[in-house]
């Protein structure tokens, strides 16, 4: 894909469905007693991942375009296939844990960059609660062995990360007591919010442990799933950067767990207003209006901590914003970056350098100065969605042409993301 620097970035935009909504949401829809309609589901190869091996075990599914309905009331059955789960962790480790709660043996493989991924953060507290799970090594392929009477569990994440709370949170339906998932640092909590939405009660304790207080089952209904606030902070930050942009967002998420990124681009001078703010099944969504030109002097320019997992999708854009920063930006304690769909580190680091921003590379971060002006260059996306698309915003306030190879990738969240782009950019 080759994209020209803009001038500006204008107009109104509604965006598809969330993809960590949709995939919780279809799988809770698949477990439901009664049927469910879901809107607005979201368009990402991700979540067409889940709904594939939802089928493959049995599950109806009718879709017309950004509708899926469910039938509801039916048990999963033993598939006869290997459940594919091509470039999506969401699936292979929520499926896992649904999967640890049935008597049934599946096994979810995935793409070359799925299959290199960490699996043992799901193994290990699954095999806990009484599942048997086979793997490469750690990664996958992985063979599930299910028992619907798991052993309830208390048990403290080693690593910060909702698809391995929600794992749990999953088979702790058929376990036979209360699961307590205890987190060190938040993450994202939308299985909560969705299990209390759909009438399986979850609380969320002062110290950010979590308990499903029993055996559940969901009773399914309709939802309408808010925009993805991931896919809108390119839009956003592009916006911000680009002096004499008006930009409205209508209808995004707006989860807290999720729109920290929007509290940072303001504390770095972004003017971003967030208004008409409902709620859908306990998750909030509104419109997001944003105006050109980062003004003022940023502070808090380092992201560390507790921070970090809620904005954990957005650090590569959160970077790339930041070389054009007074002073740059510093990202810490994101070590978990390295196992994303791609080393987001290392390759966020060389496509900065590529397009000429000085940047150093810790084992758990980055420092990026700035504000640097940015050249076109040929960005290496990895098959990295999310490179992809931090890379086509730097292309935007870049001088010349950037070409973003493997572009393709983008699907994998966001199939419209080139052509909403290019409806929004000014020349
Ligand atoms: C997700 C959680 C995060 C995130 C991923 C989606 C989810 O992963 O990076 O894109 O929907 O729960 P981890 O749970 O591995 O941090």
């Amino acid at each position: 894909m080759k994209l020209q620097p803009a001038r500006s970035i204008a107009g109104k935009l509604r965006l598809p469905g969330d993809k960590s909504i949709s995939h919780r949401v279809a799988l809770i829809a698949a477990l439901a007693e009664v049927s469910s309609e879901i809107s607005n589901f979201s368009t990402a190869a991700d979540c067409a991942s889940t709904l594939s091996c939802l089928r493959e075990l049995g599950i109806s599914i009718e879709q017309n375009q950004d509708k899926v309905v469910f039938a509801g009331g039916e048990e999963l059955s033993t598939p006869r296939r290997p459940l594919d789960c091509g470039n999506s962790g969401s699936t292979l480790r929520m499926l896992a844990g649904v999967l640890a709660g049935h008597d049934l043996t599946a096994e979810l493989i995935g793409d070359a960059s799925l299959s290199s991924r960490p699996m043992r953060r799901i193994i290990e507290p699954l095999e806990m609660m009484g599942a048997k799970i086979e793997s490469n090594d750690g990664k996958a392929p992985l063979i599930v062995h299910g028992s619907s009477r798991l052993n309830p569990i208390t048990y403290k994440l080693p690593v910060a990360s909702a698809q391995v709370k929600s794992a749990i949170l999953f088979a702790g339906l058929n376990a036979t007591g209360r699961t307590t998932v205890i987190e060190t640092s938040p993450t994202r909590d939308h299985t909560e919010r969705l299990f209390n939405g759909f009438d399986v009660p979850v609380t969320t304790n002062l110290d950010h442990s979590v308990t499903l207080w029993a055996q559940g089952r969901f009773v399914g209904g309709a939802m309408t799933v808010p925009g993805d606030v991931s896919s809108a902070a390119y839009f956003v930050a592009a916006a911000m950067l680009l002096p004499g942009s008006q930009l409205t967002i209508e209808g995004v998420g707006l989860n807290p767990t999720r729109a920290a990124f929007l509290s940072v681009l303001t504390s770095w001078g972004a003017d971003i207003s967030t208004v008409d703010v409902q709620t859908e099944r306990n998750e909030p969504y509104g419109t997001i209006n944003v105006r050109g030109g980062a003004s003022g002097t940023a502070k808090d320019r380092t992201l560390s901590g507790s921070m970090i997992p809620s904005l954990i999708d957005e650090l590569p854009l959160l970077a790339v914003v930041g070389s054009q920063i007074e002073g740059g930006i510093q990202i810490r304690d994101a070590a978990e970056l390295r196992h994303k769909e791609s080393d987001r580190l290392a390759t966020t680091a060389a496509n900065l350098r590529a397009m000429g921003a000085e940047v150093e590379e810790f084992e758990d971060g980055l420092a990026v100065s700035g504000p640097t002006q940015l050249h076109g260059a040929l960005i290496d996306s990895h098959g990295d969605h999310r490179i992809a698309m931090a890379f086509s915003v730097a292309a935007m306030i870049a001088a010349g042409e950037t070409e973003i190879a493997g572009a393709e990738c983008v699907a994998v969240s966001f199939p419209e993301f080139f052509t909403l782009l290019e409806s929004v950019a000014q020349r």
